[in-house]
């Protein structure tokens, strides 16, 4: 069942501005978004657009130049690393876009790993559930070096969704593997969410399955609008007004 409660993920008016050797850089520019607990959300954009940076700034894996991130309850602004560690652990299941597999670690035990983190007394069993539920079972054993690209992702998709978080982030979740495989692992993170109300935010360039989200985000220039509103000439006013962003307005 779904409950339908306050917003699981806000983010208000995030600027992140990085300085590099040429000068600074400014990543993104005044980004809104407000997520129920409960929803799907695909976040789709060209490369370079600030995708990766946003979901890292939900994560708290990237702290914004300016701007507010609230997520499951928590001002992440506040939050020192010892404390966001903690928060992720309680809360997320991250699947980042390079997968971070733990070389020295078998399939199962990257699996295991945020379970061990939280003394689950039962981590490995539930952590050869989730690979089984990926298509895994057989590779258990295997270090990442010994797995396809593709079986690598799904590794990494096991480890986020084993611990049952309240959210789910994913980058390209579905982006080394074929369309049956992909179609696998996503029916999967679905069912989480009619059984555990899990928010899933996915960034993907998969059509059909940002298709399947209940909602659509678009990341253009460090910039996000709800998909299928036209970007208004005002949305690039050099004041960088959030409101100036067609559906992004009122919703944060
Ligand atoms: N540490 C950094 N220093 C300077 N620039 C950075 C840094 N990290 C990211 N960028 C720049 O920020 C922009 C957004 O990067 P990001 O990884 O968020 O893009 P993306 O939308 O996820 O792209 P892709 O679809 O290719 O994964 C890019 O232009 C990138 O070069
Ligand atoms: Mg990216």
């Amino acid at each position: 069942m779904i409950r339908v409660t306050d917003p699981i993920i806000v983010l208000s008016d995030i600027h992140l501005n990085l300085v590099g050797g040429s000068g600074q850089v400014n990543i993104l520019r005044g980004v809104n978004l407000s997520v129920d607990a409960g929803e799907t959300v695909a976040i789709v954009g060209p490369s370079g657009s600030g995708k990766t940076t946003t979901l890292m700034i939900m994560a708290g894996l990237e702290r914004p130049s300016s701007g507010a991130v609230q997520v499951a309850g928590h001002d992440l602004n506040a939050m020192d690393e010892d404390a966001l560690a903690r928060f992720r652990r309680a809360h997320l299941g991250i699947v980042f876009q390079s997968f971070h597999l733990v070389p020295t670690m078998t399939a199962l035990e990257n699996a295991a790993l945020p379970l061990e983190f939280s003394h689950a007394p039962d981590a490995r069993d539930r952590a050869l559930a989730a690979l089984a539920a990926v298509g895994l079972e057989g590779r258990a054993r295997h270090y990442p070096a010994e797995l396809s690209g593709g079986e690598q992702q799904r590794v990494a998709l096991a480890r986020a969704f084993a611990s049952a978080p309240r959210v789910i982030l994913a980058d390209e979740p579905t982006g080394n593997l074929d369309t049956e495989t992909g179609r696998r692992v996503i029916e999967h993170l679905f069912r989480l969410r009619e059984e555990q109300a899990t928010t899933l935010v996915l960034i993907t360039h998969d059509r059909e399955l940002a298709a399947q989200c209940g909602r659509q985000v678009r990341m253009e220039d460090g910039r996000l609008r709800e998909d299928g509103a036209a970007v208004s000439p005002a949305a690039h006013m050099p004041d960088g007004s959030p409101s100036a962003i067609p559906g992004d307005a009122g919703r944060a």
